[in-house]
Protein backbone atom coordinates (compact mmCIF):
# COMPACT_ATOMS: atom_id res chain seq x y z
CA UNK A 1 0.00 0.00 0.00
CA UNK A 2 1.73 3.80 -0.90
CA UNK A 3 1.95 5.85 1.82
CA UNK A 4 0.52 9.64 1.05
CA UNK A 5 2.30 11.24 3.74
CA UNK A 6 4.36 10.29 6.68
CA UNK A 7 6.37 12.29 9.08
CA UNK A 8 10.07 9.66 9.06
CA UNK A 9 13.30 11.10 10.60
CA UNK A 10 12.58 14.89 10.80
CA UNK A 11 11.70 14.96 7.13
CA UNK A 12 8.07 14.70 5.34
CA UNK A 13 7.82 11.77 2.44
CA UNK A 14 5.29 12.39 0.34
CA UNK A 15 4.74 10.01 -2.92
CA UNK A 16 4.41 12.87 -6.13
CA UNK A 17 1.19 13.06 -7.12
CA UNK A 18 2.27 14.55 -10.40
CA UNK A 19 4.44 11.62 -11.50
CA UNK A 20 1.18 9.35 -11.06
CA UNK A 21 -0.09 7.12 -12.44
CA UNK A 22 2.97 6.76 -14.50
CA UNK A 23 5.61 6.70 -11.65
CA UNK A 24 5.02 5.61 -8.24
CA UNK A 25 8.64 8.13 -6.73
CA UNK A 26 8.05 9.53 -3.21
CA UNK A 27 9.82 13.08 -2.63
CA UNK A 28 11.39 14.03 0.68
CA UNK A 29 11.60 17.32 2.40
CA UNK A 30 13.95 18.63 5.28
CA UNK A 31 12.61 21.99 5.45
CA UNK A 32 9.09 23.32 5.54
CA UNK A 33 10.15 25.81 2.23
CA UNK A 34 10.02 22.40 0.26
CA UNK A 35 6.56 21.32 1.61
CA UNK A 36 5.24 24.66 0.74
CA UNK A 37 5.97 24.05 -2.78
CA UNK A 38 4.97 20.98 -2.69
CA UNK A 39 1.40 21.62 -1.88
CA UNK A 40 1.90 24.85 -4.59
CA UNK A 41 3.06 22.27 -7.37
CA UNK A 42 0.03 19.69 -6.22
CA UNK A 43 2.87 16.91 -5.49
CA UNK A 44 0.62 16.84 -2.30
CA UNK A 45 -3.33 17.68 -3.22
CA UNK A 46 -6.94 17.34 -1.75
CA UNK A 47 -7.91 19.09 1.22
CA UNK A 48 -6.76 16.67 4.16
CA UNK A 49 -3.72 15.88 2.64
CA UNK A 50 -2.62 19.41 2.36
CA UNK A 51 -3.64 19.96 6.22
CA UNK A 52 -1.66 16.88 7.64
CA UNK A 53 1.23 17.96 5.06
CA UNK A 54 1.14 21.57 6.42
CA UNK A 55 1.08 20.57 10.01
CA UNK A 56 4.42 18.47 9.25
CA UNK A 57 5.64 21.61 7.16
CA UNK A 58 5.37 23.25 10.69
CA UNK A 59 7.01 20.66 12.72
CA UNK A 60 10.34 20.58 10.50
CA UNK A 61 9.84 25.00 10.36
CA UNK A 62 10.10 24.74 13.93
CA UNK A 63 12.90 22.30 14.30
CA UNK A 64 14.94 24.50 12.84
CA UNK A 65 14.48 27.48 14.02
CA UNK A 66 17.43 28.64 15.94
CA UNK A 67 16.06 30.29 19.12
CA UNK A 68 16.10 29.87 22.82
CA UNK A 69 13.59 32.39 23.67
CA UNK A 70 10.13 32.14 23.28
CA UNK A 71 9.32 35.16 21.86
CA UNK A 72 11.71 34.81 19.14
CA UNK A 73 10.82 31.15 18.80
CA UNK A 74 7.43 32.32 18.18
CA UNK A 75 8.35 35.31 15.77
CA UNK A 76 9.68 33.01 13.23
CA UNK A 77 6.95 30.25 14.13
CA UNK A 78 4.31 32.40 13.27
CA UNK A 79 6.51 33.43 9.38
CA UNK A 80 6.87 30.05 8.67
CA UNK A 81 2.61 29.49 9.39
CA UNK A 82 2.48 32.39 7.06
CA UNK A 83 4.43 30.98 4.01
CA UNK A 84 2.31 27.52 4.47
CA UNK A 85 -0.60 29.09 4.84
CA UNK A 86 0.11 31.40 1.43
CA UNK A 87 0.40 28.03 -0.62
CA UNK A 88 -3.42 27.50 -1.29
CA UNK A 89 -6.50 29.04 -1.07
CA UNK A 90 -9.53 26.79 -1.20
CA UNK A 91 -9.03 24.15 1.06
CA UNK A 92 -9.84 24.96 4.53
CA UNK A 93 -7.62 21.71 6.17
CA UNK A 94 -4.72 23.78 5.69
CA UNK A 95 -5.91 26.94 7.58
CA UNK A 96 -7.44 24.62 10.15
CA UNK A 97 -4.31 22.10 10.73
CA UNK A 98 -1.84 25.52 11.02
CA UNK A 99 -4.24 26.95 13.24
CA UNK A 100 -3.90 23.87 15.39
CA UNK A 101 -0.14 23.70 15.32
CA UNK A 102 -0.62 27.12 16.59
CA UNK A 103 -2.71 26.95 19.59
CA UNK A 104 -0.75 24.10 20.93
CA UNK A 105 2.69 26.22 20.97
CA UNK A 106 0.58 28.94 22.37
CA UNK A 107 -0.46 26.07 24.94
CA UNK A 108 3.27 25.13 25.69
CA UNK A 109 4.72 28.93 25.92
CA UNK A 110 5.88 28.52 29.38
CA UNK A 111 7.76 25.14 28.37
CA UNK A 112 11.80 24.81 27.11
CA UNK A 113 11.63 25.82 23.01
CA UNK A 114 13.66 22.37 22.38
CA UNK A 115 10.63 21.15 24.48
CA UNK A 116 7.80 22.92 22.20
CA UNK A 117 9.84 21.84 19.12
CA UNK A 118 8.86 17.88 20.36
CA UNK A 119 5.11 18.70 21.06
CA UNK A 120 4.53 19.99 17.48
CA UNK A 121 6.27 16.95 16.26
CA UNK A 122 3.77 14.85 18.13
CA UNK A 123 1.14 16.93 17.15
CA UNK A 124 1.71 16.95 13.70
CA UNK A 125 1.88 12.94 13.62
CA UNK A 126 -1.11 12.77 15.75
CA UNK A 127 -2.40 15.13 12.93
CA UNK A 128 -2.15 12.33 9.94
CA UNK A 129 -2.95 9.42 12.63
CA UNK A 130 -6.47 11.06 13.33
CA UNK A 131 -7.02 11.90 9.72
CA UNK A 132 -6.80 8.00 8.96
CA UNK A 133 -8.97 7.18 11.43
CA UNK A 134 -11.48 9.66 10.90
CA UNK A 135 -11.75 8.78 7.06
CA UNK A 136 -12.59 5.03 8.00
CA UNK A 137 -15.57 6.26 10.43
CA UNK A 138 -16.45 8.64 7.65
CA UNK A 139 -16.47 5.04 5.33
CA UNK A 140 -18.63 3.41 7.92
CA UNK A 141 -20.85 6.17 8.49
CA UNK A 142 -21.56 6.25 4.94
CA UNK A 143 -23.05 2.88 4.58
CA UNK A 144 -27.09 3.17 5.35
CA UNK A 145 -26.26 5.26 2.10
CA UNK A 146 -24.86 2.70 -0.31
CA UNK A 147 -26.75 -0.36 -1.50
CA UNK A 148 -25.35 -3.27 -2.92
CA UNK A 149 -25.36 -2.91 -6.70
CA UNK A 150 -25.03 0.80 -6.82
CA UNK A 151 -23.31 2.36 -9.44
CA UNK A 152 -21.72 5.54 -8.23
CA UNK A 153 -20.17 8.28 -9.91
CA UNK A 154 -17.18 10.25 -8.32
CA UNK A 155 -15.52 13.62 -9.37
CA UNK A 156 -11.76 14.32 -8.84
CA UNK A 157 -10.04 12.66 -6.19
CA UNK A 158 -11.17 12.06 -2.88
CA UNK A 159 -9.41 9.21 -1.95
CA UNK A 160 -6.34 7.77 0.08
CA UNK A 161 -4.18 10.08 -1.98
CA UNK A 162 -5.98 13.26 -0.78
CA UNK A 163 -5.95 12.49 2.67
CA UNK A 164 -3.08 10.73 4.81
CA UNK A 165 -3.89 7.87 3.64
CA UNK A 166 -5.51 4.25 3.23
CA UNK A 167 -9.34 5.38 2.69
CA UNK A 168 -10.10 8.79 1.67
CA UNK A 169 -13.25 10.66 2.28
CA UNK A 170 -15.50 9.66 -0.87
CA UNK A 171 -13.63 6.84 -1.98
CA UNK A 172 -13.69 5.96 1.84
CA UNK A 173 -17.46 5.18 2.05
CA UNK A 174 -16.77 3.00 -1.76
CA UNK A 175 -14.04 1.65 -0.32
CA UNK A 176 -15.70 0.16 2.71
CA UNK A 177 -19.09 -0.72 0.59
CA UNK A 178 -16.23 -2.63 -1.30
CA UNK A 179 -14.68 -4.40 1.81
CA UNK A 180 -18.40 -4.93 3.11
CA UNK A 181 -19.08 -7.31 -0.11
CA UNK A 182 -21.10 -4.74 -1.70
CA UNK A 183 -21.30 -4.94 -5.36
CA UNK A 184 -21.13 -1.67 -6.09
CA UNK A 185 -19.32 0.22 -9.59
CA UNK A 186 -17.51 3.60 -9.67
CA UNK A 187 -18.08 6.05 -12.97
CA UNK A 188 -15.16 8.58 -12.51
CA UNK A 189 -14.82 11.77 -14.35
CA UNK A 190 -11.77 12.52 -15.71
CA UNK A 191 -11.63 16.00 -14.21
CA UNK A 192 -10.47 18.37 -16.65
CA UNK A 193 -7.52 20.76 -16.51
CA UNK A 194 -5.79 18.41 -13.68
CA UNK A 195 -6.99 15.22 -14.29
CA UNK A 196 -7.09 14.32 -11.16
CA UNK A 197 -10.19 11.38 -11.81
CA UNK A 198 -7.96 10.10 -14.52
CA UNK A 199 -5.14 10.29 -12.86
CA UNK A 200 -5.54 9.27 -9.33
CA UNK A 201 -9.10 7.76 -8.82
CA UNK A 202 -8.70 5.79 -11.44
CA UNK A 203 -5.24 4.51 -9.97
CA UNK A 204 -6.35 3.95 -6.59
CA UNK A 205 -9.54 1.66 -7.36
CA UNK A 206 -7.73 -0.43 -10.19
CA UNK A 207 -5.15 -0.82 -7.38
CA UNK A 208 -7.80 -1.86 -5.04
CA UNK A 209 -9.48 -4.31 -7.64
CA UNK A 210 -12.88 -2.25 -7.24
CA UNK A 211 -14.94 -2.07 -10.74
CA UNK A 212 -14.56 1.45 -12.11
CA UNK A 213 -15.29 2.95 -15.37
CA UNK A 214 -12.66 5.95 -16.36
CA UNK A 215 -14.84 8.94 -18.67
CA UNK A 216 -14.82 12.26 -19.40
CA UNK A 217 -16.16 14.89 -17.69
CA UNK A 218 -18.70 15.91 -20.74
CA UNK A 219 -20.16 12.30 -20.50
CA UNK A 220 -21.81 12.53 -16.75
CA UNK A 221 -24.91 13.34 -18.32
CA UNK A 222 -25.23 11.11 -20.92
CA UNK A 223 -24.98 8.35 -18.73
CA UNK A 224 -27.15 9.81 -15.82
CA UNK A 225 -29.50 9.90 -18.39
CA UNK A 226 -29.52 6.34 -19.60
CA UNK A 227 -29.93 5.32 -16.03
CA UNK A 228 -26.66 3.67 -15.52
CA UNK A 229 -26.11 6.09 -12.43
CA UNK A 230 -27.80 5.73 -9.52
CA UNK A 231 -25.52 7.47 -6.74
CA UNK A 232 -22.66 10.52 -6.61
CA UNK A 233 -20.57 11.10 -4.09
CA UNK A 234 -17.66 13.74 -3.87
CA UNK A 235 -15.20 14.99 -1.58
CA UNK A 236 -15.57 18.81 -0.13
CA UNK A 237 -12.27 21.60 -0.18
CA UNK A 238 -14.60 23.46 2.05
CA UNK A 239 -18.41 23.69 3.35
CA UNK A 240 -19.72 26.91 4.41
CA UNK A 241 -21.86 26.88 7.74
CA UNK A 242 -25.20 26.76 5.89
CA UNK A 243 -23.75 23.53 3.59
CA UNK A 244 -22.83 25.24 0.65
CA UNK A 245 -20.14 23.31 -0.76
CA UNK A 246 -16.48 24.05 -2.44
CA UNK A 247 -15.38 20.95 -4.51
CA UNK A 248 -12.99 20.60 -7.37
CA UNK A 249 -14.12 22.55 -10.62
CA UNK A 250 -17.38 20.39 -11.99
CA UNK A 251 -18.88 19.32 -9.40
CA UNK A 252 -21.93 21.97 -9.19
CA UNK A 253 -22.44 21.07 -12.69
CA UNK A 254 -23.04 17.54 -11.42
CA UNK A 255 -25.15 18.66 -8.69
CA UNK A 256 -27.70 19.88 -11.25
CA UNK A 257 -27.89 17.01 -13.30
CA UNK A 258 -27.96 14.25 -10.72
CA UNK A 259 -30.99 16.81 -9.65
CA UNK A 260 -32.80 16.88 -12.87
CA UNK A 261 -32.53 12.84 -12.82
CA UNK A 262 -33.22 12.58 -9.72
CA UNK A 263 -29.73 10.92 -8.26
CA UNK A 264 -28.90 11.40 -4.87
CA UNK A 265 -25.83 13.39 -4.34
CA UNK A 266 -23.69 13.37 -1.15
CA UNK A 267 -20.97 14.70 0.19
CA UNK A 268 -18.20 13.09 2.15
CA UNK A 269 -15.43 15.22 4.54
CA UNK A 270 -14.56 15.33 7.57
CA UNK A 271 -16.16 17.91 10.04
CA UNK A 272 -12.07 19.73 10.09
CA UNK A 273 -13.94 20.59 6.14
CA UNK A 274 -16.11 23.14 7.89
CA UNK A 275 -15.57 26.49 7.84
CA UNK A 276 -18.55 27.22 10.42
CA UNK A 277 -17.13 30.37 10.22
CA UNK A 278 -18.65 30.74 6.82
CA UNK A 279 -22.21 31.64 6.51
CA UNK A 280 -22.19 30.41 2.98
CA UNK A 281 -20.53 29.54 0.02
CA UNK A 282 -20.07 32.78 -0.96
CA UNK A 283 -17.68 33.81 0.74
CA UNK A 284 -15.10 30.96 -0.26
CA UNK A 285 -11.73 31.75 -1.67
CA UNK A 286 -12.10 30.21 -4.90
CA UNK A 287 -8.39 29.55 -6.22
CA UNK A 288 -7.35 30.39 -9.88
CA UNK A 289 -4.82 28.28 -11.36
CA UNK A 290 -2.07 28.17 -13.94
CA UNK A 291 -3.63 29.25 -17.04
CA UNK A 292 -0.71 25.93 -18.60
CA UNK A 293 -3.15 23.35 -17.08
CA UNK A 294 -5.88 24.79 -19.66
CA UNK A 295 -3.71 24.86 -22.95
CA UNK A 296 -1.56 22.43 -22.49
CA UNK A 297 -1.99 18.67 -22.00
CA UNK A 298 1.18 16.88 -20.90
CA UNK A 299 3.29 20.00 -21.58
CA UNK A 300 2.09 20.06 -25.28
CA UNK A 301 0.44 22.81 -25.85
CA UNK A 302 -3.40 22.25 -27.89
CA UNK A 303 -4.72 25.84 -27.34
CA UNK A 304 -3.42 28.92 -29.74
CA UNK A 305 -1.22 31.06 -28.66
CA UNK A 306 -2.67 34.42 -27.06
CA UNK A 307 -6.13 32.94 -26.49
CA UNK A 308 -8.10 33.95 -22.90
CA UNK A 309 -8.01 31.37 -20.69
CA UNK A 310 -9.71 30.88 -17.41
CA UNK A 311 -8.82 28.19 -14.87
CA UNK A 312 -11.04 28.64 -11.17
CA UNK A 313 -10.20 25.11 -9.62
CA UNK A 314 -13.10 25.07 -7.94
CA UNK A 315 -16.95 25.96 -7.83
CA UNK A 316 -19.41 26.08 -5.53
CA UNK A 317 -22.21 23.47 -4.92
CA UNK A 318 -25.54 24.94 -2.92
CA UNK A 319 -26.83 23.33 -0.54
CA UNK A 320 -29.91 22.99 -1.95
CA UNK A 321 -28.60 20.32 -4.59
CA UNK A 322 -26.97 18.10 -1.96
CA UNK A 323 -28.99 15.27 -0.13
CA UNK A 324 -26.49 14.58 2.96
CA UNK A 325 -22.88 15.30 4.23
CA UNK A 326 -21.14 12.03 5.49
CA UNK A 327 -19.30 12.97 8.43
CA UNK A 328 -16.85 10.45 11.01
CA UNK A 329 -19.31 11.97 13.57
CA UNK A 330 -22.41 10.55 11.44
CA UNK A 331 -24.81 12.06 8.07
CA UNK A 332 -25.40 15.29 7.95
CA UNK A 333 -28.97 15.78 6.39
CA UNK A 334 -30.71 18.91 5.65
CA UNK A 335 -31.54 21.42 7.44
CA UNK A 336 -27.95 21.88 7.42
CA UNK A 337 -27.65 25.21 8.92
CA UNK A 338 -29.15 23.21 12.33
CA UNK A 339 -27.71 20.10 12.13
CA UNK A 340 -24.18 21.27 11.16
CA UNK A 341 -24.31 23.86 14.08
CA UNK A 342 -25.09 20.94 16.26
CA UNK A 343 -21.96 19.25 15.51
CA UNK A 344 -19.59 21.45 16.87
O1 LIG B 1 -7.07 20.83 -6.32
P1 LIG B 1 -7.07 19.56 -5.49
O2 LIG B 1 -6.72 18.36 -6.28
O3 LIG B 1 -6.30 19.74 -4.22
O4 LIG B 1 -8.61 19.45 -5.07
C1 LIG B 1 -9.14 18.36 -4.41
C2 LIG B 1 -10.59 18.25 -4.67
O5 LIG B 1 -11.26 19.20 -5.01
C3 LIG B 1 -11.22 16.94 -4.54
O6 LIG B 1 -12.39 16.93 -5.30
C4 LIG B 1 -11.54 16.45 -3.20
O7 LIG B 1 -12.80 15.93 -3.16
C5 LIG B 1 -11.48 17.33 -2.03
S1 LIG B 1 -10.27 16.69 -1.00
C6 LIG B 1 -10.83 15.16 -0.40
Amino acid sequence: MFKTVEYKNGKVILIDQTRLPLEEVYVECDNYQDVAKAIKIMQVRGAPAIGVAAAMGVAIGAKNINAKDYNKFYDEFLKICDHLASTRPTAVNLFWAIERMKSVADKNKNKPVEHIKNILEKEAIKIREEDITINRAMGMNGQELIEDGDTILTHCNAGALATAGEYGTALGVIKVAHEMGKKIKVYADETRPFLQGARLTAWELVKEGIPVRLITDNMAGYFMGKGEINKIIVGADRIAANGDTANKIGTYSLSILAKEHGIPFYVAAPLSTIDIKITDGSKIPIEERNSQEVTHLSNKRIAPEGVEVSNPAFDVTPHKNINAIITEKGIIKPPFIKNIRNCF
